[in-house]
């Protein structure tokens, strides 16, 4: 038997009726691109995420480097992030023109720790990337009372955290604006690719819809730089809203799922995630060790997926070196990096599959051989670059 780390053919054939027709609608209109379908995605997305406006892109990439321009960031401009998340904030960044500016994250949630923001943040810093890993809520009225008071507006990633909520505000809602992706894995995902950004601020929304089509005002007028190709097209929005409505209920899913590990392993020597309340939607399942290479191993030789979001921070990657200047020390990411290993979490997944998993995973640590020559519970020191 294998698990994988996700089943998306299980995803679609549970819902294939749905789907079909949601795509057979589009094609009986023969309307491809900015139509009704995506008009009606982005009302409904908008009210979910409890925000006036909904901008729709062509990922969650696109959704980043769109706000960014939105916002004014370009040449010579600084914006804070984290480097733990993928590389992918790091990629609207260079993209739009402007540098990362790599800000340390806290030990328990992963995610950018106010304190470390307000020690690096300079003049040059024009904008804050905060990006809910794994589904997790970052520390944001602290993330916000930061950037308030450096007059840098807050961009939340939400690419992980489709329906999380802090404090009953959904993610999204808090910052200048909230950058979704639709990648199909997401905990809501396109059948290919899609993005979307969402804010309460109109002029904003107006400049991403100029942006995300050319900068065009009118048709073949262009008259806001920086505008390119960008948009969510009418099939992918039409499987969103299909699927939107069932969101809540996949989240609660994949939330009992991340309970049963957590309950289960919370004997083990591995530091588990951090909320099982309404700030985590369990996107990825990451536990830290610092045997993490060793348990992936055995995990694998049971069939099961664990995967590893994300080995390499994002400025020790090959492609960005020249475009970086000097980086400061990030010991937690660094640490992160080594140790982070995700488990089988998504809402398909079957409770006798999840017991699989807290059994190989327990019967790892069970073995006195996994680790011989060193002391699991001590800590392995600060990174060596
Ligand atoms: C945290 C995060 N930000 C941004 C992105 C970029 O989204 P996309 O792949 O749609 O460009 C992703 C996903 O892939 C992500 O996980």
């Amino acid at each position: 038997m294998r698990i994988l780390s996700s089943d998306l053919k299980r995803h679609t054939d549970a819902m294939r009726a749905e789907l079909e027709s949601a795509i057979g609608r589009v094609l009986a209109r023969g309307w491809y691109i900015l139509g009704p379908e995506v008009e009606a995605f982005e009302r409904q997305f908008a009210r979910f995420c409890q925000v006036r406006a909904s901008v729709s892109v062509a990922n969650g990439t696109d959704a980043l480097e769109l706000a960014l321009r939105a916002l004014g960031v370009g040449a010579r401009d600084q914006v804070a992030t984290v480097a733990n998340a993928g590389l992918y904030s790091t990629t609207a960044i260079l993209a739009a023109g402007a540098e990362p500016l790599y800000v340390d994250v806290e030990p328990a949630r992963m995610t950018m720790d106010p304190e470390a923001l307000a020690a690096a943040l300079s003049p040059r810093t024009k904008a804050i990337i905060v990006t809910h890993l794994y589904g997790q809520m970052a520390g944001l009225p602290g993330l916000l009372e930061v950037a308030q008071r450096a007059g840098a507006p807050l961009l939340e990633d939400c690419a992980q955290a489709h329906g999380a909520a802090l404090g009953g505000r959904p993610a999204g809602s808090w910052g200048a604006a909230g950058c979704f992706s639709f990648y199909p894995t997401k905990n809501l995902g396109a059948l290919g690719d899609g993005g979307a950004v969402v804010t309460s601020d109109p002029q904003l929304a107006d400049r991403l819809r100029l942006l995300r089509q050319y900068g065009w005002t009118a048709r073949f007028q262009s008259t806001l730089a920086g505008g390119r190709n960008s948009r969510l097209d009418e099939l992918q929005a039409a499987v969103l809203a299909a699927k939107l409505p069932h969101l809540p209920g996949w989240n609660e899913r994949r939330r009992a799922i991340a309970r049963a590990y957590s309950e289960a392993l919370r004997q083990a020597p591995l530091v588990l995630p951090a909320s099982l309340g309404d700030d985590y939607v369990a996107h990825l399942y990451v536990v830290r060790t610092p045997h993490r290479d060793e348990l992936k191993r055995a995990l694998a030789q049971l069939g099961i997926g664990a995967e590893i979001h994300y080995p390499i921070p994002d400025y020790r990657q090959e492609s960005i070196q020249s475009s970086l200047a000097p980086i400061r020390d990030l010991p937690v990411t660094e640490k992160c990096c080594r140790e982070v290993l995700t488990l089988p979490c998504f809402p398909e997944l079957s409770d006798p599959e999840v017991n699989l998993v807290i059994e190989a995973v327990r019967r790892f640590f069970e073995n006195p051989s996994y680790a011989p020559s060193s002391n699991i519970h001590a800590d392995p020191g600060l990174p060596d670059h």
